[in-house]
């Protein structure tokens, strides 16, 4: 082989060899990410509320079905397209109640809709589904360690050791909807482990 030819051969060694620990490198690396079936997206501006499947009679929750007095209604966010319900997350829990807007303070009033509130449905000491509700006081109450909080305050804990207030949801209210408005206010679930 002559100089010129040696040269050329070592060029396209190193180029393949290149190519090789290029294709090596990309295996290593690991597949991008899917995008969450709707099913498991977070709550989308624009989106319905409904009762989760298991529900005796799953259906969207309007303003009228929120009755001002009544214990909160446990829902899920619906892609309003194609229906689906956003029920395989369980952290899209979301508890839905009508309170006297005159009784709301300035920023839950803010995110409300004609009195209706919603908040995260899990708690955030260790991450129970929030699923008792105080009549007399109108507040939520985790059944796990008796964490409380006033859906008229910004869901703010009241009694027991959840470290802060349950997220809050925004909602608006159009041709007779209610929707979501907004992403919850704040992280949703338990304390994250050390
Ligand atoms: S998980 Fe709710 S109070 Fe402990």
């Amino acid at each position: 082989m002559s100089g010129t030819e040696d040269i050329r051969f070592c060029a396209a060694r190193r180029r393949a060899l290149e190519n090789l620990a290029g294709v090596a490198l990309c295996a290593a690396l690991p597949a991008a990410e899917a995008a969450p079936p709707p099913a498991k997206l977070p709550p989308q501006v624009g989106d319905l509320l409904a009762t989760p499947s298991w529900d005796e009679q799953p259906r969207v929750i309007g303003p009228a079905d929120v009755k001002a007095g009544a214990a909160p209604i446990t829902v899920f966010p619906q892609d309003p397209t194609s229906g689906v319900t956003r029920e395989k997350l369980r952290l899209n829990q979301i508890l839905l109640v009508r309170l006297d807007p005159a009784g709301l303070d300035p920023a839950t009033a803010a995110l409300s809709a004609e009195g209706i509130v919603a908040y995260a449905g899990t708690c955030t000491h260790t991450g129970c589904g929030v699923t008792d509700w105080n009549a007399q006081s109108r507040h939520f109450i985790c059944p796990c360690h008796s964490s409380e909080f006033d859906p008229a305050k910004g869901a703010v804990r009241v009694a027991g050791p959840a470290p802060r207030p349950l997220p809050a949801l925004p909602l608006k209210i159009e041709d007779g909807k209610l929707l979501v408005a907004g992403g919850f206010s704040a992280r949703v679930g338990g304390a994250k482990p050390a």
